[in-house]
């Protein structure tokens, strides 16, 4: 069987694609594959963020170029999330903190545009809406497959940043749990991994897969 080709635009250049092969595959093939910025290929470093359209009159959206498949009557816009200059995480995080390190915060018109945005399905309005009430352990949890890509910033009229901010407060909680272990005042449940015999090691490991803690 041979393979259906069509023709797809990127940035209004059209190229032949096959059907079914991801958007940086056929721009490879084509030979231009700097039109979009491509890192792992694996839909792991959100490097390769897009929209879609579709000449048919189809709903678009973001995606990642290295994940989605080429359909007939695509038009592909990279859109290169420019990065954001990094805030210091502090140990102990308030909401005081956050409102004061991102005063966009409060500016969220809950659109849900962020969350659609998401190609690891996170639930990114929600996740700020738990910012505003202060529940961190929570949006860090949201937070734990978010691959950077910043499309829900990109995409955010209100310019909220929402996984800049989700990031500052993992970094801020990673910072409050290594205070506390310093400070011997937390007992550290992974310090077998230094101390005991590797046999011990392999069964505490194969104990927390099957029953998911220590
Ligand atoms: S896109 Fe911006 S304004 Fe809309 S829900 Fe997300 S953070 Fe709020
Ligand atoms: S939360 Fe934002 S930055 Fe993280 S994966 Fe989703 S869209 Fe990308
Ligand atoms: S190139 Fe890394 S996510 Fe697409």
């Amino acid at each position: 069987m041979t393979e259906k080709t069509v023709e797809i635009k990127i940035s209004g250049k059209t190229i032949q694609a096959k059907l079914g092969e991801t958007i940086v595959n056929a721009l490879w093939e084509s030979g231009i594959a700097d039109s979009v910025k491509t890192g792992c290929a694996g839909g792991v470093c959100g490097a390769c963020t897009v929209t879609l359209r579709y000449s048919d009159g189809r709903q678009g959206g973001t995606e990642l170029a290295c994940m989605k498949a080429v359909d007939a009557e695509m038009e592909v816009f990279p859109c290169p999330v420019e990065p954001d200059d990094p805030v210091m995480p502090v140990s102990h995080p308030e909401l005081s903190h956050l409102q004061s390190a991102f005063p966009t915060l409060n500016r969220c018109t809950k659109c849900g545009s962020c969350t659609n945005s998401c190609p690891m399905s996170i639930p990114v309005m929600d996740s700020v809406l738990r910012m505003q009430k202060g529940e961190f352990q929570a949006v860090a949890e949201d937070f734990t497959t978010c691959i950077h890509c910043g499309l829900c910033r990109f995409v955010c009229e209100d310019k909220v940043k929402p996984h800049t901010m989700g990031l500052w407060l993992r970094r801020s909680l990673g910072l409050s749990r290594e205070a506390k272990i310093e400070k011997n005042e937390d007992n550290n449940d992974w310090e077998y991994l230094l101390d005991e015999d590797p046999e011990a090691r392999l069964e505490k490991a194969r104990h927390y897969r099957r029953k998911g803690n220590l």
